[in-house]
């Protein structure tokens, strides 16, 4: 039997008089008893079909039955809406079909909910039953702008000669940082493999062995605390590049996003995309992935704050911090328990408060007026170009306390003050420092992985001035968010060796976690580098969603189940036993 001659969304004005066989799922219906209206949708969209008993009384009869849901396929003839029937909102808005053969292929039971896009849904019903909600046209189109941008960046990388190379999903613990995820070894009772965080160490391997360009849409496991933006496993375009500067791959990556811009959205791109210093976009927005949409810039008042009779200022100055602020436009009105609030946003990064000068026509109101000298106060307003019904937030900490908890207050009253931000805000994060101080462990900790290229070819600094090391890393940012990380690859083993001593890795612990990969370092490694971007974010941030799970298939909830296959599950004692497993 044959089902379709014609998509429900193809069906157009120049079709009419024309015979045609549709099928699909019946989206809604409208019985008058008269007339039957049903929406038929497949894959391309909606039809309207129209049974009339005083062209076909035998289809008519039978279009009583249908339900939302069902699956059917009809023959038909299309014709021209009557003008009181036109729906502008629809693609096939001006025809209609009158059916005059109908067949129910599968019958349906009332759904747990609609495949309407106006129906709200909670999240874990949706994924419960995902295989309805994943008929929407919202997830349709989701899934559609992902296969398009992944056939844009197939396209291009293939175009400057990259090739998809496959690497192991069973395999050793990378340098991600993140938990792993194991998988018992049955045929090697007691051992486990880990999944991949990402085809690092693989695609370095693929750089010594001469494949020179590599790229593949790779799966990463991370077990790790979810978030909007953040999956158990989610999908990367890994890219490596021998014998390159960090620009070449940098431009490589922005002719690529121009070219899925350009081929999904019809966006075209400025280039080059902006490019600030880690230590820059710190010191300016207080954030290494600063949404630049808007300016709300961060103000060093150091200086001005040396002259207030102020103890808090003085003692942080003294004591090598700094004193710094925002300018909340128009935030003029925020109550004293607004201000309270704030500084709740600015706590979790240390600052232990935030001081607020209200600036009104007449002049300022603030708990700090009274150590603030006129000359001085005019001096603030002017740096920070206040303007009466403004309200300026000021931290006094250290350097990267004030920075960070400044820039989680610039995004939150962004948020707040409804700020607006429209477009596209590409943006390249440069030379971001190779370790960082983990008081906790009282040791350094690689800011990016253990393989990044520091900023010197001497591998003595590493002992004598880790802290200030730059690397050749750099990660792209769109609107805020961080989209991809890469860096250019330590190709000298000596200089491995002192990082790995710099981190306090144990020769052992080396041989054990990367050993092959040193070990392949001694025989003829070129200069190369590469980057990750997250495919899931980007089209998130394309789609205009606010969380990866509406963009990909079949996601994890907030604590990493899958409502709809029950997984995680337990297993068998029999499987248990079989990998010599116990659960305590
Ligand atoms: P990184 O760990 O920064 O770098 O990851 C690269 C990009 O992957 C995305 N990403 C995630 N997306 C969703 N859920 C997650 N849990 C998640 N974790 C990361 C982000 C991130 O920027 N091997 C290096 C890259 C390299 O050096 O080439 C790496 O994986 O968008």
């Amino acid at each position: 039997m044959s089902y379709r001659t014609q998509w429900c969304g193809e069906v157009i004005e120049t079709m009419a008089g024309s015979r045609v066989q549709l099928a699909g799922w019946v989206h809604r219906r409208r019985d008058l008893g008269n007339l039957v209206f049903i929406d038929l949708r497949d894959r391309t969209g909606l039809l309207q079909l129209v049974f009339d008993p005083t062209r076909q009384v035998a289809a008519h009869a039978a279009s009583h039955s249908l339900r939302n849901e069902f699956v059917i396929t009809v023959m038909g003839t299309v014709v021209m809406r009557d003008q009181e029937r036109i729906n502008p909102n629809l693609a096939t808005g001006h025809v209609e079909v009158i059916v005059d053969e109908l067949t129910i292929l599968a019958e349906a039971k009332p759904l747990p909910f609609l495949p309407d896009d106006h129906d709200e849904v909670d999240e874990a019903i949706r994924l419960k039953y995902r295989y309805i909600d994943l008929r929407r046209s919202r997830m349709h189109e989701n899934l559609r702008l992902r296969d398009r941008t992944v056939q844009a960046v197939r396209r291009h990388l293939e175009s400057e000669g990259f090739i998809e190379v496959e690497t192991p999903i069973l395999t050793k613990s990378t340098p991600e940082g993140a938990r792993d995820f194991l998988v018992p070894s049955r045929l090697q009772p007691g051992r486990f493999y880990a999944l991949p965080q990402s085809p690092q160490l693989f695609k370095q391997l693929l750089m010594i062995a001469g494949y020179e360009r590599y790229y593949q849409i790779a799966r990463a496991f991370r077990d790790e605390d979810l978030r909007a933006d953040r999956q158990p496993e989610h999908t990367q375009i890994d890219v490596e590049m021998s014998f390159i500067e960090e620009e070449d791959i940098q431009n490589v990556i922005e002719a690529m996003i121009r070219r899925v811009f350009a081929e999904t959205l019809s966006v075209d791109l400025p280039c080059p995309f902006p490019r600030l210093t880690y230590a820059e976009a710190m010191r300016r927005f207080g954030s290494d992935k600063p949404d630049m949409r808007f300016g709300m810039e961060i103000v060093d008042i150091s200086d001005l704050a040396a002259q207030a009779e102020f103890r808090v200022f003085a003692e942080t100055l003294v004591s090598g911090g700094v004193v710094r602020g925002l300018r909340a436009a128009g935030a003029g009105s925020s109550s004293r328990k607004d201000v309270d609030g704030l500084a709740a946003v600015a706590a979790p990064f240390g600052a232990r408060g935030v001081s607020a000068i209200w600036v009104e026509e007449a002049g300022i109101r603030s708990p700090l007026a009274k150590f603030l000298a006129p000359e001085v106060v005019d001096a603030i307003l002017t740096r920070m170009e206040a303007q009466p019904g403004d309200l300026l937030l000021l931290v006094a900490d250290t350097e990267s306390v004030a920075a960070t908890a400044l820039g989680a207050l610039r995004s939150h009253l962004a948020d707040r003050l409804k700020v607006e931000r429209q477009g596209w805000s590409f943006l390249w994060v440069l030379d971001f420092p190779m370790f960082e101080w983990d008081a906790k462990e009282t040791r350094y900790k690689a800011q990016h992985h253990p393989f990044t290229r520091p900023r010197t070819i001497d591998h003595t600094e590493l002992t004598t001035r880790p802290a200030e090391l730059g690397t050749y890393a750099y990660d792209l940012v769109l609107n805020g968010v961080e989209l991809g990380s890469g860096s250019l690859r330590v190709s000298d083993p000596k200089m491995q060796e002192a990082i790995f001593q710099t981190l306090g890795l144990g020769e052992e612990e080396i041989r054990t976690k990367f050993g092959f990969l040193v070990e392949a370092m001694d025989y003829g490694v070129p200069p190369y580098g590469g980057i990750a971007l997250g495919l899931d974010r980007l089209v998130m941030l394309m789609a205009g969603e606010d969380s990866i799970r509406e963009v990909i298939a079949f996601p994890k909830t907030q604590s990493g189940s899958c409502p709809l296959t029950g997984a995680p599950s337990v297993v068998s004692n029999d499987q248990m036993k079989e990998l010599r497993l116990k659960t305590i």
